[in-house]
C-alpha cells in the first residue's frame, strides 16, 4: 500500500480547482443540458441498478476522482487486500473476510498457507450444527428440541448478525433468534425473562473472548441457566464463536462446541464467518451460503471491473468528493424496506470504526478530513422524521436511497406507494421548488397577494441536494450479500485514498481502560482523582 497524502497529489489539486469552478453547479440545468446524463451515471450489474446521476458531479469530476484513485494506488491496494498482505499494519494482520466467501477451489494465502480448507471445515461445522438444531435432532438437556437462540456479543459480534437476521426475516424458520449486546443488565433480563432454559441455545460470540459486555452477559445468563438446569447441561446449551480457545474453555464450554475464527477477519467484517451462526440458524444454511455467494459476486465485480464501471469505487469516490471538497460531514443511508431497519446502525460501525482515523499510514496527524458520519432510518418513516432538514436545512447531506423492485409479500398496493415515495424524494431533493412554482401554487388556491408574500419563502425548496439510488430486484440472501460487500469495499477505497489504516480500532480502547478503573472505584465506593466534573458526578452517583 502506498503512503500518499491525497492532498499532495496532482489529482487533488485539479479537484480543488474543479470544485471552485463547479460548486454552484445546478443539477436541474445539468439534466436539462445533457440528455445523456442519467445514462452516463448509471451502472447496471446483475440485479443492481445504481444511479448516481443526481450527484453534484460532471463527467470531469468523475474522471478526476478516478485519477485520484489511481494516484493513491488503488489498483495495487486491491491486489494487496485480496492477496492477503498484512494491510492491517498496526495489528500485523491480513484483512481477508473476502476469503470466507470464496469457492472451494480458491487459493488464499495467509502467511504462506492456503486457508480455504480451514474455512470450509468451519463452514461444514456451521452447516451440520444449523441443520441439527433446525431439524430438532440436536436437543436440550430434557430431550426437547430448541425453539430459541440467543446470540451474546457486541459490536461486530452483534451488529452484523442482528442486521442480517432482521433483513432476512422473510426467509426465517421456526427458531426465534434473540440478541443480547449491551452490558445494561436490563437488556439481558428483558431477553431472558420469557425464555425456557430447556429449549434455548446460547451462542457466545467474541473474537477476543475478553470483551467486558459479552463476558458479563454470558456469566449472568449461565447463572440464570444453572439455577434451572443441572451443571452438565451447560455443554448442551452453550456454544461459542471465538479465536481465543483457551479463554472459551476456561468459561466452561466444550472444545467441540467452539467455532473458530481467525485474526485475519476483523470483527465488523465477520458476519460471513461462524459469527454468522445465528444467521444460519435463523434462515437455514443454504440461505447463509447464498448470502456468501452474493458477497463473492460483489468481490469479483470490485476486483475485476475498471474504476469507471465499478460500483464500490464510484460510490466511494463520491463520498470523498463530498467529504473533502464540499466539506459535508455526514451521509444518510435510507433503505426503503423495513427489513433493512438495522442497516444504517450496522454501517455506522463498519464505516465509522474503520475510517474514523486522524493519523495517516506514517503516523502523522492528517490535515484533511477522513471518515464521515453515517446515519439513517428506513423510508418512509424517515420522511416523517428528519427529511425536513435534508430538504430545507442548512447542511449538505448526500443520501443513499436503497430500494427494491419487488416486495416480498407481494403487497402491490403498498409497494407502489412505498416506491412512489422512494422516487419522489430523490426527485424532490434534486428539483426543489422555485418561488415561481410556489407562487403559482398559492395563486391557484386563491390566496391574496399579501398572504402569498408572507408564506412564499417558507415554501421554497432550493433542491440541488445530492442522492444516489441503489435499486435492486428483490431482497434475497444473495442480493443482501452483494449490498453489504458493496459497502465493505467502499470502506476499503475510502481508506486507501485517505491514507489511513481502516482495519484497526485503537480509538475504542481508552474508554474501556477508564471504565475498568472507574468500575473499581464504584465497587469500592472510593472515588479517586479525576477532572472535577467526573469526580462530582461519581460522588453524586454513589451517594
Ligand atoms: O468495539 C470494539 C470491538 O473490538 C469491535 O471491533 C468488535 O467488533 C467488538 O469490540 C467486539 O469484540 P469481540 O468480538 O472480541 O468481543
Amino acid at each position: 500500500m502506498k503512503h500518499t497524502n491525497p492532498t499532495r497529489t496532482e489529482a487533488w489539486k485539479k479537484l480543488e480547482e474543479h470544485y471552485t469552478a463547479l460548486r454552484e453547479l445546478g443539477l436541474k440545468e445539468e439534466f436539462r443540458n445533457d440528455p445523456e446524463r442519467a445514462e452516463a451515471f448509471t451502472l447496471e450489474w446483475e440485479d443492481f441498478y445504481v444511479d448516481f446521476s443526481k450527484n453534484l458531479i460532471t463527467r470531469e469530476t468523475q474522471s478526476l476522482l478516478q485519477e485520484l484513485a489511481s494516484e493513491t494506488g488503488l489498483k495495487e491496494a486491491i491486489g494487496s487486500y485480496f492477496g492477503g498482505e498484512q494491510i492491517n499494519r498496526t495489528e500485523g494482520r491480513a484483512v481477508l473476510h473476502t476469503a470466507l466467501r470464496e469457492t472451494k477451489d480458491a487459493h488464499v494465502e495467509v502467511d504462506g498457507e492456503n486457508v480455504t480448507s480451514e474455512v470450509f471445515e468451519v463452514k461444514e461445522k456451521i452447516k451440520t450444527f444449523s441443520n441439527d438444531v433446525i431439524e430438532g435432532s440436536k436437543k436440550g438437556y430434557t430431550g426437547k428440541a430448541f425453539t430459541d437462540v440467543v446470540n451474546i456479543g457486541i459490536g461486530g459480534s452483534d451488529l452484523g448478525p442482528v442486521m442480517v437476521t432482521e433483513a432476512l426475516e422473510y426467509y426465517k424458520n421456526h427458531l426465534k433468534v434473540h440478541f443480547v449486546s449491551n452490558v445494561d443488565g436490563d437488556h439481558v433480563q428483558e431477553v431472558i425473562k420469557d425464555l425456557n432454559p430447556e429449549t434455548t441455545l446460547f451462542i457466545i460470540v467474541s473474537k477476543s473472548f475478553s470483551t467486558q459486555e459479552t463476558l458479563s452477559n454470558s456469566t449472568t445468563i449461565r447463572s440464570w441457566f444453572r439455577k434451572k438446569a443441572p451443571a452438565e447441561s451447560v455443554a448442551k446449551h452453550f456454544v461459542a464463536v471465538s479465536s481465543n480457545v483457551p479463554a472459551v474453555e476456561e468459561f466452561g464450554i466444550e472444545t467441540e462446541n467452539i467455532f473458530p475464527m481467525w485474526d485475519w477477519v476483523g470483527g465488523r467484517f465477520s458476519l460471513w464467518s461462524a459469527v454468522g451462526l445465528s444467521i444460519s440458524l435463523s434462515v437455514g444454511y443454504d440461505n447463509f451460503e447464498s448470502l456468501l455467494t452474493g458477497a463473492r459476486k460483489m468481490d469479483e465485480h470490485f476486483r475485476e471491473t475498471p474504476f469507471k464501471e465499478n460500483i464500490p469505487v464510484q460510490l466511494a469516490l463520491l463520498t470523498v468528493w463530498y467529504n473533502n471538497f464540499f466539506k459535508a460531514e455526514t451521509q444518510a443511508i435510507i433503505p426503503y424496506t423495513q427489513y433493512l431497519h438495522r442497516f444504517p446502525a450496522y454501517l455506522q460501525q463498519a464505516i465509522m470504526e474503520s475510517n474514523g482515523k486522524g493519523v495517516d499510514r506514517d503516523g502523522n496527524k492528517v490535515d484533511y478530513q477522513t471518515g464521515n458520519i453515517v446515519w439513517g432510518e428506513p423510508g418512509t418513516n424517515s420522511q416523517h422524521a428528519f427529511f425536513q432538514l435534508i430538504h430545507q436545512g442548512t447542511k449538505l447531506i448526500p443520501a443513499d436511497f436503497i430500494g427494491f423492485k419487488r416486495s416480498l409479500h407481494n403487497e402491490k398496493d403498498h409497494h407502489n406507494k412505498l416506491m412512489a415515495n422512494f422516487f419522489a424524494q430523490t426527485e424532490a431533493l434534486l428539483a426543489g421548488k422555485s418561488s415561481n412554482e410556489v407562487r403559482q401554487e398559492l395563486e391557484s388556491k386563491k390566496m391574496s397577494e399579501q398572504e402569498i408574500e408572507k408564506l412564499l419563502p417558507f415554501k421554497v425548496f432550493e433542491g440541488n441536494k445530492p442522492t444516489t439510488t441503489i435499486l435492486i430486484n428483490e431482497l434475497t440472501p444473495e442480493s443482501l450479500g452483494k449490498l453489504i460487500a458493496l459497502y465493505e469495499h467502499q470502506i476499503f477505497v475510502q481508506g486507501v485514498i485517505w491514507n489511513v489504516y481502516s482495519y484497526d480500532q485503537w480509538g475504542v480502547e481508552l474508554g474501556k481502560q477508564l471504565a475498568s478503573k472507574i468500575l473499581n472505584e464504584i465497587e469500592e465506593n472510593d472515588v479517586q482523582e479525576h477532572d472535577s466534573s467526573t469526580k462530582k458526578m461519581l460522588k453524586f452517583f454513589l451517594k
